[in-house]
């Protein structure tokens, strides 16, 4: 029985979702879709980040109290997961009672192991990143460099955790472990950090930051955001120092923990000696996705080209999301940055879902229906030593390999090349011209060769776009779904001798994007 744990970071909770935050849900998605097509018991963790100053001024501004703007955009996060048919298996909110809960017990514990002291400084804090910065990692002008802004200076006497303490058992770890920080490219700005790391402020004065969860024995101060958030990976499923759940012991360490390459520091450094202060093991792989941006530009509500998912869907009439899924999965190679633009959009999905393999389907459904009654005769049945057959196997192995290396934009293209490859063999073998000849043999054998191919092309692509790879099984009277297709299984061969379908049910499984409608979807 193998088992597979996924996370993603938690929104912050100020804020709706943008396709920025839905890029990462649906990565970590395509991941969990295509892991549950090989692996039996798969669990995937997403959620809100609920506190904090930043929750704190925003809900003010609002005229409303910190939980009331978190109940509101929690929901709006979690109705923007459906409608891009995020499979998550659990939703947690830092705000629930478990979570805050465990927190302080995990506080308590970090304490009574003698890793947090107080301490009196003064410190750079910015907002944004609800972090201190070193004055080494400001830019010239003495901004947050992810931010443009100034951090205020804070005076205050708080609890620290000893991070230094764990630095060389970090590097160790990311030295030894080379899977640890993938792409492995981003692992040397993470040793670089190491390298200046210093102990870190756990916590807030009351007076400076109201809405958190409060210090334990010590209600003067509130539990600083990053022991709060990442903790959620391990409160989800029920850990407790005391009595860790069943859940928990199942799923931990996590598989993949993915995560935008802005909060790598946290994930690979804090988190990873968080961990080794309760004595629990590392989460095998930290994946850091890169950042969209709109028309090469920086999403921002200044700017105000931020555009949310729901409107990309509303103004190209989609009636799934299967189109703005897979573009946003292959607009950006593994772990680089990547944009969105409705011409783009539009282009590549037209290309490779309508054009390659849409198309492909269509035309091989209706000959087989116009050559032979959309029958498949016995002897028509092809062997799995038949060159496209092969391919086909080949391009599941490298659909696997590339996923084990968390390459989804890389493991969509192996699906493409394939469909090519598939189309340049009808193109070349022109079963309509066999037919014209009465090689009918010859004929019906390339149209099975094209239709296993799609049956394939459809179980693969089932993580990207569920709903159209379900329509393909059903037009290729398939009675299992696609996406509960185990890849171990897809052999060579299987759609049976029989009638497979008949002209009224062939319909287009992808419509090509209207031109017309390109540019209606910033909002703003
Ligand atoms: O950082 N492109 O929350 P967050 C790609 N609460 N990814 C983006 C993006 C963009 N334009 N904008 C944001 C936090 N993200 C913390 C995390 S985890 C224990 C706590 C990604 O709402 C970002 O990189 O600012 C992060 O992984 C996630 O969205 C949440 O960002
Ligand atoms: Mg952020």
């Amino acid at each position: 029985m193998k088992k597979y744990y996924l996370t993603t970071a938690i929104d912050y909770a100020n804020g709706a979702p943008h396709i920025g935050h839905a890029y990462e849900k649906i990565q970590t998605d395509v991941l969990a879709r295509h892991f549950r097509q090989r692996y039996d018991d798969v669990y995937f963790l997403t959620g809100t980040d609920e506190h904090g100053i930043k929750i704190q001024k925003t809900a003010a501004a609002q005229g409303m109290t910190p939980k009331e703007l978190c109940d509101l955009n929690a929901g709006k996060f979690r109705e923007c997961w459906d409608d891009l048919d995020i499979s998550y298996n659990q939703f947690i909110r830092t705000t629930d009672e478990q979570h805050e809960a465990i927190v302080q017990k995990i506080f308590k514990k970090l304490q009574d192991n003698g890793d947090i002291y107080k301490h009196s400084y003064t410190g750079l804090y910015c907002a944004g990143c609800e972090s201190f910065l070193n004055p080494r990692d400001l830019t010239e002008d003495g901004l947050c460099p992810d931010h443009q802004k100034k951090p205020e200076e804070v005076k205050e006497e708080n609890y620290f955790f000893k991070l230094s303490k764990y630095k060389d058992r970090i590097i160790e770890h990311i030295k030894n472990n080379p899977e640890f920080i993938q792409p492995e490219f981003r692992a040397n700005e993470v040793l670089n950090q190491l390298e200046h790391i210093e102990d870190i402020s756990v916590s807030r004065s009351k007076e400076s930051v109201s809405w958190g969860i409060p210090v334990p024995g010590d209600d003067s101060q509130i539990i600083y955001v990053w022991i709060d958030a990442l903790s959620n990976y391990i409160t989800a499923l029920g850990y407790d120092s005391e009595n860790p759940a069943e859940k928990f012991n199942k799923y931990w360490p996590a598989d993949v923990q993915v995560i935008g390459k802005d909060i790598l520091k946290f994930h690979a450094i804090y988190w990873p000696a968080f961990l080794m202060a309760l004595d629990l093991p590392l989460p095998k792989t930290i994946f850091a996705h890169g950042w969209i941006t709109i028309d090469q530009t920086k999403m921002s509500k200044s700017i105000g080209n931020v555009i949310a998912p729901k409107d990309v869907m509303d103004s190209f009439e989609l009636s799934h999301p299967d189109a703005f899924r897979y573009f946003m999965m292959v607009t950006a190679p593994a772990g680089r940055d990547g944009n969105y633009s409705d011409l783009d959009f539009k282009e590549r999905v037209n290309a490779d879902l309508a054009n390659n393999i849409g198309n492909l389907l269509n035309r091989t459904l209706n000959m087989q229906v116009k050559y032979f009654a959309g029958e498949i005769k016995p002897e028509f049945i092809t062997s799995a030593d038949d060159d496209i057959a092969k391919e086909a196997v080949k391009t599941v192995e490298a659909v696997k390999a590339r996923f084990d290396k968390f390459e989804v934009a890389e493991a969509a293209q192996e699906i493409v090349n394939f469909s090519n490859v598939v189309n340049k063999y009808v193109n070349d073998t022109a079963p309509w011209s066999l037919a014209k000849e009465e090689k009918m043999s010859e004929c019906a054998k390339v149209l099975y060769n094209v239709l296993e191919s799609m049956r394939f092309i459809a179980a693969l692509l089932a993580p990207y776009t569920p709903n159209i790879s379900q329509d393909i099984y059903e037009q290729l009277n398939r009675t299992e779904k696609a996406s509960d297709v185990r890849l171990d299984d897809l052999k060579w061969g299987e759609i049976p001798a029989g009638v497979l379908t008949e002209k009224s049910k062939i319909k287009p499984v992808f419509l090509r994007l209207d031109s017309e409608i390109a540019g209606a979807a910033k909002k703003g």
